[in-house]
């Protein structure tokens, strides 16, 4: 834990580091560094990328910065040093901790981890990213040029310089993960750098009129009205005057796959219906038009279509479709999960709505809605229409392995209830090489029928209510809906289908849920929104959430091609490839990157049984220090789903912004244990069974054990979120009741994976889809509604 206090044997090389200044896009311009592929001689094999950038205000008299501190993903933490020596000088540290940064101000004093330094305020900016290879940490640091350290008992005050300055920087560059402490903690005891150097750091070149431009464009991440309503009224007059209140039977906030099955049937049934969304198009069906792929542009396909291109969700420049509001994935756009996910497609075995797992009795045979769901979205093995596999050696290589330890080879959705040491093929619900789903069948449906109303761009606020009785729904969209607000007849309903965290916000903001969270929402610039404080209804929102923990094996066998690990798909894909795909919509582009599956049920210590389920692809992100065969890498992810007994919990900030409050994974120890030794099992024999395949990560100097041990939690996410405002019997425990009605309200409903009571077999929007049914048919039936 020793660190190097100065830098000053260095100094002779100011100058030699000159700034440099760039844009990232039409206002985003910083002075700085932008080095790429250094080499770390404490670490001879690792290279890393690292720009660090700052952009000042033109007003000189102002003590604020905008930073931006961009690096590879090998680098455990960045400190950024506001002067040419660590000691005595302010310093910015910040690491990834899974997909959220973790930042403190510092000031090294002596030859131990810099302590914290109070005074500066950093705020995360929603400028900032993280992609397959990078993260980038864009912030507002104010009170942040000039600091104080202490001489012996004198306080000594240093000020920022007005045109220069020295600056300097460390980065701890370490595979396996060990130079945060506890990289959750913003305080954290840290190794030392293993890399540093000092620039001089060109201020009068960072100065740009747009800073508050910048600052409005980054820190807005959701478009708030202001929050009296007279200001709103009085700003959208005409569009007011204009704009004849329409009163709806039901009103669905949110069209993700629980929204747009809930608005499909509900219009079936004759109620007139509104369904509003936050985005916008998606596929090319619902009218997408951005994202077409360079090399697709005679098909009009975009990314959300086109099934290869799933890897690249996560690798593109500028990804407006991912929620900036929370700090895990989620789809913002219309469609919501299903137009950005793998697509990955199991309906559920009929004990999964067991009440074991937390299911009402009313609940326990899903079997009638799967085969209605199978009606309107068949599963289709393989993806590409020609019936042909294609890229297929991970299958082909995983399959004489498990087939070697007694897994049955099965087309696995011919037969929903069998998971245990069976493997096969993924299903999916691509259709004829494109992404189907609810948007190509549910959506166009309702779209048809004249008693059905979409509304995109339309962002929900909260209900409206009296007591108990919800009478509209408070939106931005002041063009469509007078003064923003949805209306409902007056037997009419509301149904949260905003997925988990967007419908725990919006119960927040509604003064529904646990008390600490109604006084985030009275911080925030909604607070005007809140129901006086006796209305408020505390339940348990954002409690009992959970998510499949996952854990990232990778190796390599000399016969699997990674294609190039999914790098060059947008950009410049394999011309046979691209070309076959445009030509008809099959080949390796009908599919996404999965290529096997399989599950086995495990035992628990505590006598519980746990299943297991691995998904394997081509390519994958090792990290290990050996050199490895780079074009023969493959990754297995071992998910822990039905049966993990770990609870988490989810919440906002006083930004809104959603986030997990407590990480669900491996809460229960007997959770790690039951996967732990479910991977050990899997793999064991591999190596016998598959001659020339080497396992990367963990490498030979790690043990498995170890491995899971410092596996980075917020990395076992699985985007399977389900929990947030499950079902059940009384509002101690649940926030709906059996009707998926809100407990304490007349006519709130929630229809998404919020209500799903415990983890699902497998990935979960075939599950979530199997409860929209048999949840919109018991809301349907319910006595009481328009
Ligand atoms: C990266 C990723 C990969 C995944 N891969 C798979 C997979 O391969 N297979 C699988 O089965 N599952 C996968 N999933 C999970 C699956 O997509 C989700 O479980 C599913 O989409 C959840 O459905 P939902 O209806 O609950 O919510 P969502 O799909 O999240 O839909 C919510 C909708 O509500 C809208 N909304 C939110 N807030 C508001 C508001 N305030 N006002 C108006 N509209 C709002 C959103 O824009 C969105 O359209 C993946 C998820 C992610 C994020
Ligand atoms: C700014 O930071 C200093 C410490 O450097 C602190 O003493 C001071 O209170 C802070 N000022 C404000 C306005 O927060
Ligand atoms: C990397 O981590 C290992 C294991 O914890 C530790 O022994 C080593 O000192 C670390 N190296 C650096 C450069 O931090
Ligand atoms: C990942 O993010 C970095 C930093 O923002 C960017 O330079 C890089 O192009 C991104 N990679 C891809 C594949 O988009
Ligand atoms: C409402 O919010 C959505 C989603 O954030 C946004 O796209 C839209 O432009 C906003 N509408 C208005 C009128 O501000
Ligand atoms: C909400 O904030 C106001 C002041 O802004 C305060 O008076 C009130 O007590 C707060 N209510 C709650 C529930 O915290
Ligand atoms: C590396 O993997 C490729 C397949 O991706 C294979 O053709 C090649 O022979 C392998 N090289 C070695 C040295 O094993
Ligand atoms: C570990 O693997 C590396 C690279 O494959 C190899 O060079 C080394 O000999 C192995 N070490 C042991 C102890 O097996
Ligand atoms: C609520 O339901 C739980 C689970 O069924 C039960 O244990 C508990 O006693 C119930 N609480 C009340 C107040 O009815």
């Amino acid at each position: 834990m020793k660190f190097s206090l100065t830098l000053a044997g260095l100094l002779p090389f100011i100058g030699q580091a000159l700034a440099v200044t760039w844009c990232d896009s039409a206002n985003f311009c910083y002075s700085g560094i932008r080095k790429t592929a250094l080499t770390d001689p404490q670490n001879p094999s690792a290279t890393f990328d690292l720009t660090i950038g700052a952009a000042y205000p033109t007003d000189t008299t102002r003590t604020e910065f905008i930073g931006e501190i961009v690096a590879t993903k090998n680098a455990n933490w960045v400190g950024y040093d506001m002067g040419g020596s660590m000691a005595n000088n302010l310093m910015i540290l910040v690491w990834l901790n899974g997909n959220n940064f973790v930042y403190s101000t510092r000031m090294a004093t002596d030859y131990v981890t810099p302590p914290v330094y109070s005074g500066p305020v950093v705020t995360q900016l929603a400028a900032s990213t993280v992609n397959a290879t990078h993260w980038k940490f864009v912030f507002r640091c104010q009170n942040c040029t000039s600091w104080t350290y202490n001489s012996g008992g004198t306080p000594v005050t240093t000020t920022m310089g007005t045109t220069s300055q020295v600056q300097s920087y460390g980065i701890c560059l370490n595979s396996t993960a060990s130079c945060v402490t506890s990289p959750t903690s913003a305080s954290s005891a840290l190794q030392q750098h293993s890399y540093f150097d000092i620039w001089g750091q060109d201020i009068a070149s960072g100065r740009t009129s747009a800073y508050d431009l910048m600052l409005g464009s980054t820190s807005t991440t959701l478009s708030i009205p202001a929050s009296t309503s007279t200001t709103r009224t009085s700003s959208t007059t005409s569009a007011s005057s204009t704009a004849i209140p329409t009163p709806y039977d039901y009103i669905i906030v949110g069209g993700g796959p629980g929204g747009i099955i809930a608005a499909d049937r509900i219009s079936q049934a004759g109620k007139k219906v509104l369904l509003l969304e936050r985005g916008g198009p998606s596929t090319k069906e619902t009218g997408g038009t951005r994202e077409v792929a360079p090399w697709a542009k005679s098909t009009g396909l975009t990314r959300f279509d086109i099934p290869g291109l799933f890897e690249n969700m996560f690798g593109a420049d500028d990804p407006w479709w991912w929620c900036k509001d929370l700090t895990v994935f989620g789809g913002c756009l219309l469609g919501g999960g299903t137009v950005i996910n793998g697509m990955l497609y199991f309906p559920p075995p009929t004990y999964e709505f067991s009440s074991v797992y937390g299911w009402p009795s009313e609940w326990s045979n899903p079997t009638a809605a799967i085969a209605q769901l199978l009606a309107r979205l068949p599963s289709y093995t393989p993806p590409s229409s020609d019936n042909k596999y294609y890229l297929d050696q991970v299958y082909t290589l995983l399959k004489s392995h498990f087939s070697k330890k007694g897994y049955s080879e099965v087309v696995i959705n011919d037969n929903r209830d069998w998971k245990d040491s069976i493997y096969g093929h993924p299903a999916y619900n691509f259709h004829n090489g494109i992404r189907s789903g609810v948007t190509h069948t549910y959506l166009q449906t309702a779209k048809a029928r004249s008693n059905f109303k979409l509304m995109l761009y339309t962002y929900a606020h909260s209900v409206v209510r009296n007591g108990a009785t919800i009478t509209g729904v408070r939106t931005n969209n002041t063009i469509d809906l007078p003064n923003g607000i949805a209306t409902l007849t007056p037997k009419g309903r509301v149904i949260l289908s905003s997925g988990v965290y967007g419908t725990a916000r919006i119960l927040f903001t509604s003064g529904i849920g646990p008390t600490d969270m109604i006084q985030q929402v009275n911080q925030s610039a909604v607070a005007s929104y809140l129901p006086p404080w006796n209305q408020y209804i505390n339940l348990p929102v954002g409690q009992y959430v959970s998510d499949n923990p996952s854990i990232n094996l990778v190796f390599t066998h000399p016969a699997v091609d990674d294609f190039e690990n999914w790098q060059n798909i947008w950009d410049s894909p394999r011309t046979a490839d691209a070309a076959q795909y445009v030509a008809s919509q099959t080949g390796v582009f009908a599919s996404s990157s999965p290529r096997f599956n399989f599950w086995k049920a495990l035992w628990g210590a505590d006598g519980k049984t746990r299943w297991m389920q691995g998904t394997a692809r081509p390519g994958g992100w090792p990290s290990t220090e050996q050199s490895f065969n780079t074009t023969a890498v493959f990754t297995i992810t071992f998910y822990l789903s039905l049966g993990i007994t770990s609870r988490g919990r989810i919440g906002i900030n006083s930004d809104l912004k959603g986030f997990p409050l407590v990480q669900p994974w491996f809460q229960d120890p007997n959770d790690k244990s039951a996967l732990l030794k479910g991977i050990t099992d899997a793999i064991a024999d591999m190596k016998t069974n598959l001659p020339g395949l080497v396992m990367i990560t963990p490498d030979n100097t790690t043990t498995l054990s170890a491995f899971v041990d410092a596996y980075d939690k917020a990395s076992m996410n699985s985007n399977h979120w389900v929990g947030s405002t499950r079902i059940g019997a009384n509002s101690s425990v649940a926030v709906v009741d059996t009707n998926c009605k809100v407990f304490n309200t007349n006519n709130l409903f929630v229809l998404d994976a919020g209500i799903i009571p415990s983890q699902p077999m497998s990935n979960t929007h075939a599950s979530v889809m199997t409860a929209a049914e048999m949840g919109v048919a018991r809301i349907l039936a319910l006595t009481g509604g328009a």
